[in-house]
Parts: structure tokens; C-alpha cells; sequence
């Protein structure tokens, strides 16, 4: 693996109706430590009285105050995103995240959720309104490639474009498609040349591989958000992170490396300084400490460079 260096990647934990309710982030964060952000599964403008938002175990301060929750929102009526942007606002929140990728039918319909893709004249006057009207409130959108099309998702990012959009999530699959199907990367690439926004990627990342794949592919995307990888290997976020630690070492070695060989050009005296580089890193456990012992023996250039070579593989299985 190799990972761009000190790519500043977040970890989203993504908006799974009935499953990542505020009990399970909290809970989640109680376990695992703190993602960077996690989504409230959806408000549909349909049925929410915001008058008791605040009560509403997704949002009350009880379970989410600790967490940078971002309330989401289905809706394509400016009056009522604008009052739910508000509403947030008083209960502390700073950002809310506007739902255009949702495939459920009903939704689709009413041109709400992934059926608002479709619309570009709609989302516009959506998004005017908002902006206009609000300051305080970030609003975000997650988004898919289209309902049928990847051109309506194209329309949709180079709307976006014209708005002071705080990120743009995309999960790139179209509507139609709902949750199974290829993930479209290429069309994430597209998407990328296209957005002038922060990109965060989602949809079937499953793996440690999966997450430094697409990190690898699009080194400027700003993050990663986990759905139902992380669901179902809830330390997902914890193993990436940890992975991404593990690269940043080599990296740390690389920098080093190479202000010791230009500034020593005996390489016995060079050598002494990696054998007290990697002393530390190595003795936290008995598989490192065993490598770090056959060290001292690896202690001419290319026998340094093999010993490297199978630490790198050797962090990479553990
Ligand atoms: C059961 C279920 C419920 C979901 N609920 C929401 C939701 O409320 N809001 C939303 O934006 N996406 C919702 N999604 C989509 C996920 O947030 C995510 O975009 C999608 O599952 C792809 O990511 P993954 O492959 O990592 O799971 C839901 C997905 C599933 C399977």
C-alpha cells in the first residue's frame, strides 16, 4: 500500500435509517473513539414536526452532544429547509446535510431525496433560497450520479458549483441502482474534474483495501464515509486509521532517510542512525522486536533496504 503522504483524510460514519441511530454512534464512539463526523439518518419534511426537534432522540443533546452530528434533511421546500437549518442551529448544530441520493420510491416521487437529481431547476431555487437566507448554517449534499443518468448528477455538481457548499458527498451509484450494482468510480474521477468542492467518497467501502484503493485513485478527496462496511466491522474506521498511522511511519523513515544520506556519506556512520530510528516503533510487540533484532545484521545499503522491504510486510499482515 501506498499512501500519498500525510493525506489528511476524515472518516464519516454514514446515515443508515434504523441502524446508525444516535444509540449506536454514541455508542459506537464510546467503543471506538470519535469518527469526524457522523450523519443523522434523514428528516423527511413530510412527517417532522420541528417544533420537537429537540426532543427527538437523533438530535437531543443527551445522546449527540459529544459527537459532530450533522442533522440530514429530505426535502425540496425552501421554507421548510430553511426553518430546519434554524432549528438546528438553536440546538448547537453548525452544519446540516441535505439528503439527494435516497432511492426509496415514495421519496423518488416527490422529487425529494435521489428524485431531486433529476431536477436542476428545482434544486436551484432550492439552494438560492437556502443561501440567501442563511449564514450561520453549513449545508452539505450527498448525492448519487443521477436517477437514471450521470448526466443529471453532473448538472447537479456543476450546480453546486455556483453555492458556498460546505462538501459534497457522493455515493456513486445511480438511483435506480439503489444499494446494489458496480460503484461507478470513473464516474466519481468525472465528477472530480468537474466539482470545485471538497469530495468525500462513499459506497462499498468494506476493507482496509477497499479505503487506500480509492485513497490511492483520488489523493485530493477530502475524506471517507463508511456505511455498511462499518456496520458490519464496527473497528472499519479504527483499522484505517491505524493503517494510515503505520504508512506515515515509512514516510517519517523516508524524510529521515534521506537527510541522513546527504548529510553523512560514511554509511556505517548513516546506519547508526536508523538502528536508533527504529528501536522505539519496534518494541512495542514480539514479531517487531524479533525483525529489529535482525537488524544489526542487515547493515550494508541494499541488505537495509531488504530489511525494510519485509517490515513493510510484516506491518501490513498484522
Ligand atoms: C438500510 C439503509 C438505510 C439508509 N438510510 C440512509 C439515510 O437515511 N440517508 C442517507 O443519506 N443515506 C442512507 N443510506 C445510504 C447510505 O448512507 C450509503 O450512502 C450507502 O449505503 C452506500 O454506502 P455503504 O456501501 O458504505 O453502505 C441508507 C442505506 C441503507 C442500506
Amino acid at each position: 500500500m501506498n499512501i500519498e503522504k500525510n493525506t489528511p483524510v476524515k472518516l464519516y460514519m454514514a446515515p443508515l435509517q434504523s441502524y446508525t441511530t444516535s444509540f449506536y454512534r454514541k455508542a459506537h464512539a464510546m467503543t471506538y473513539g470519535h469518527m469526524d463526523k457522523y450523519f443523522s439518518p434523514f428528516f423527511d419534511d413530510a412527517d417532522t414536526d420541528l417544533k420537537k426537534l429537540k426532543h427527538h432522540p437523533e438530535l437531543c443533546s443527551s445522546l449527540n452532544n459529544k459527537l459532530r452530528v450533522i442533522p440530514q434533511v429530505a426535502s425540496n421546500n425552501s421554507e421548510f429547509l430553511i426553518s430546519f437549518a434554524d432549528e438546528a442551529g438553536k440546538l448547537g448544530y453548525n452544519e446540516i446535510n441535505l439528503n439527494m441520493g435516497c432511492p426509496f420510491p415514495m421519496l423518488v416521487k416527490r422529487q425529494k431525496g435521489g428524485g431531486l437529481l433529476a431536477q436542476v431547476d428545482l434544486a436551484k431555487r432550492l439552494l438560492d433560497s437556502f443561501f440567501s437566507n442563511t449564514n450561520e448554517i453549513n449545508l452539505s449534499l450527498k448525492i448519487r450520479l443521477g436517477v437514471t443518468n450521470t448526466k443529471e448528477g453532473q448538472a447537479i455538481v456543476k450546480l453546486a458549483n455556483e453555492f458556498p457548499v460546505k462538501e459534497l458527498i457522493v455515493h456513486p451509484r445511480l438511483v435506480a441502482q439503489k444499494y446494489s450494482g458496480v460503484v461507478n468510480w470513473d464516474e466519481f474521477e468525472t465528477i472530480s474534474a468537474i466539482s470545485i468542492h471538497k469530495l468525500i467518497a462513499n459506497g462499498d467501502i468494506n476493507s482496509q483495501q477497499d479505503a487506500f484503493k480509492i485513497l490511492n485513485r483520488f489523493p485530493n478527496i477530502k475524506g471517507l464515509m463508511l456505511g455498511r462496511g462499518l456496520l458490519s466491522d464496527p473497528g472499519l474506521a479504527t483499522s484505517i486509521l491505524k493503517e494510515r498511522n503505520n504508512q506515515q511511519l515509512f514516510t517519517l523513515h523516508e524524510h529521515y532517510y534521506h537527510l541522513i544520506t546527504n548529510y553523512f556519506t560514511n554509511w556505517n556512520q548513516a546506519f547508526n542512525y536508523f538502528l536508533t530510528f527504529w528501536h522505539y516503533p519496534l518494541s512495542s510487540n514480539q514479531n517487531f522486536k524479533r525483525h529489529l533484532r535482525k537488524l544489526k545484521k542487515h547493515n550494508k545499503p541494499k541488505l537495509y533496504h531488504d530489511w525494510l522491504k519485509q517490515l513493510n510486510a510484516l506491518v501490513n499482515s498484522l
